[in-house]
C-alpha cells in the first residue's frame, strides 16, 4: 500500500537519503526551510519547528510514517557549555519533537499502523567527553519515545535510530578535511564513517511492513562503535 510519510527535514542530509529510498513507492511529504535538492514527486512545505504549528500545514488527513530529522551537535567541554545551550539543544531535539507528534496525533491515527521513527546518537549508550548536551537532549528522545511506543502499541510503531557520526551537512565541521575523516574512521571497527544512505537503509526498513513487529527499540547504526571494543 502507498504510504503517507512525513519527513520533518529531508531537505538534505540523512532526511534526503529517506525520502530518495522511499520516494517511488510512496508519498513522501517533506518540511523543512529550504527545498534546494527536493524531487518534484515530494510535496514540499515550508517549515520551521521553532516557529511553525504543524497544525496549519495542508497534511493529508492519514499520515503513515513520521520522521524528524532536525537535530544538534554542540560539543564543547562541559564547563564551557552554558546552560543556554542545553535549552537549545533540548529546543530542537527534543520539545519540538514533542509538540509535533502531539499535533499529528489524529493523522496518525487514521493510519492502520503509523511508523515513527526519532534520531538519538551513539553517545547516550556510551559515554563520550564534550557530549553532555546533545546527550542529554537525545536521552529524552529515547526514554520518551519508548513509553509513547507503550502508550500508543499497537496502533504506532516507534523505533530510534542513534547513529554515529554520519557524513552530513550537520556534521560537515568535523569532517571537512582528509585527516579529520581518516582520524574519525579510524574511531570506528567498521573503519569508516556513516554515510546518510546507511542511516536511511534501517529508516526506509522501519517505516515499512517489513518491520511490523518492531517496535520501542533503539538501533545503533554506529560502524560497531557502541558494542564493540577493538582497542
Ligand atoms: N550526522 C551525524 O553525524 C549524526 C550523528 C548522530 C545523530 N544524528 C541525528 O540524525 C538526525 C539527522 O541528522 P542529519 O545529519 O541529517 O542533519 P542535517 O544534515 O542538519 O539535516 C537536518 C534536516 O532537518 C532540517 N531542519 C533543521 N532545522 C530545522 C528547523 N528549525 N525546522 C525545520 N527543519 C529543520 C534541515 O532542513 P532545512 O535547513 O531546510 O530546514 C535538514 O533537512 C539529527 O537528529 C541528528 O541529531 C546525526
Amino acid at each position: 500500500m502507498k504510504k503517507n510519510i512525513l519527513l520533518i527535514g529531508g531537505s538534505y542530509g540523512i532526511g534526503a537519503a529517506i525520502a530518495d529510498i522511499l520516494q517511488e513507492d510512496h508519498q513522501v511529504i517533506i518540511a523543512s526551510r529550504t527545498n534546494e535538492h527536493i524531487s518534484e514527486k515530494i510535496i514540499h512545505h515550508t517549515f520551521d519547528v521553532l516557529k511553525d504549528n504543524i497544525e496549519t500545514l495542508d497534511l493529508p488527513d492519514r499520515i503513515d510514517g513520521l520522521v524528524y530529522c532536525p537535530g544538534s551537535i554542540n560539543l564543547k567541554p562541559f564547563k564551557m557549555m552554558s546552560p543556554e545551550t542545553f535549552k537549545e539543544d533540548m529546543e530542537i531535539n527534543f520539545y519540538s519533537l514533542v509538540r509535533i507528534v502531539h499535533g499529528l496525533l489524529p493523522k496518525l491515527k487514521n493510519s492502520e499502523q503509523a511508523s515513527l521513527i526519532f534520531f538519538s546518537t551513539v553517545a547516550v549508550k556510551v559515554g563520550m567527553p564534550f557530549h553532555t548536551s546533545v546527550a542529554a537532549a537525545k536521552g529524552a528522545i529515547e526514554g520518551f519515545a519508548k513509553a509513547l511506543a507503550a502508550e500508543y502499541a499497537p496502533n504506532f510503531r516507534i523505533n530510534v535510530i542513534a547513529p554515529s557520526l554520519t557524513d552530513s551537512p550537520l556534521a560537515s565541521k568535523l569532517l571537512n578535511s582528509d585527516s579529520k575523516k581518516e582520524k574519525m574512521a579510524n574511531k570506528h571497527p567498521l573503519k569508516k564513517v556513516g554515510s546518510t544512505e546507511d542511516i536511511a537503509a534501517m529508516a526506509a526498513f522501519l517505516l515499512q511492513d517489513e518491520s511490523k513487529w518492531i517496535t520501542g527499540q533503539v538501533f545503533g547504526v554506529d560502524g560497531g562503535l557502541s558494542t564493540l571494543n577493538i582497542h
